[in-house]
């Protein structure tokens, strides 16, 4: 499997580095060892997609993932640690809480942009599946059913949604903490819903990487094939079965003592 052997790392790591001390003539050096302070920086490794490079084909092309996630991902995961290696401020933070960290309130920090593309790589990717499309069941349809109207009108909105995105940027089905409901949202740039504390389910990147090679500016058509062919329901279920452990989506059970 070729993307494994690309993959020094599947997740996060720390990285111990040794700050720079002055140079000292030898004789004063060798006593100086207990005096050399480590710095302890963050350190974020490059995550394959779960599934062969080859895998989402012919919706997907190995040549786009090659492109997409050999080259674009990785360039963002090398850009954030080229930026982490400089302070040791981010110390121990997980990707979530960087993101949310480095948006900074709307004052986003120079890490921001690597560090929210590194973490929407990861889910896109994780948001496909080969053999994937179709409709979701159980929970997730129930749910879509009741905050849409219908999986058709929910399927139309998310469409119009990647349709009408200005520049490069994201489209998600989220769910809303506060409201308690889905929603079809779009996101500019690196931007992601995690930044206003809502529950990404499903991603879709709208950047031109992401569907350049396979059906140039036919944004119409790498839609509907994500939407019929990729989109992952079954990690779908698995995020909102997560999700609901924060968000109550039904009356409050409480138990009877
Ligand atoms: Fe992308």
């Amino acid at each position: 499997m070729e993307c494994c052997s690309c993959n020094p790392f599947a997740s996060s790591h720390l990285l111990l580095t040794e700050s720079k001390s002055p140079k000292l003539p030898h004789s004063r050096r060798r006593f100086q060892g207990s005096q050399r302070a480590s710095k302890v920086v963050a350190y974020y490794g490059l995550k394959t997609p779960p599934y062969k490079l080859d895998a989402l084909e012919p919706y997907m092309s190995k040549r786009t993932l090659e492109m997409h996630w050999g080259e674009h991902h990785r360039g963002y995961v090398e850009g954030l640690n080229k930026h982490l290696e400089k302070s040791d401020v981010f110390y121990g933070y997980t990707m979530d809480e960087l993101v949310k960290a480095t948006y900074n309130n709307g004052n986003p920090l120079p890490e921001f942009n690597n560090a929210a593309q590194v973490w929407n790589h990861d889910f896109f990717w994780e948001s496909m599946q080969p053999g994937g499309g179709d409709m979701p069941e159980l929970g997730v349809l129930k749910q879509i059913e009741k905050d849409f109207g219908s999986f058709t009108n929910f399927r139309e909105k998310f469409i119009e949604a990647a349709l009408t995105l200005f520049g490069s940027g994201w489209v998600w089905l989220v769910l809303k903490r506060e409201e308690r409901r889905l929603e079809v949202v779009k996101t500019s740039n690196a931007i992601n819903p995690l930044v206003w504390d809502d529950i990404p389910i499903v991603s879709l990147d709208m950047w031109e990487h992401a569907y350049y090679l396979d059906y140039k500016n036919d944004k119409a058509k790498y839609v509907n094939v994500f939407m019929n062919h990729l989109v992952s329901w079954n990690v779908a279920m698995s995020r909102m079965a997560r999700a609901e452990a924060f968000v109550n989506l039904g009356e409050p059970n409480i138990p009877v003592a």
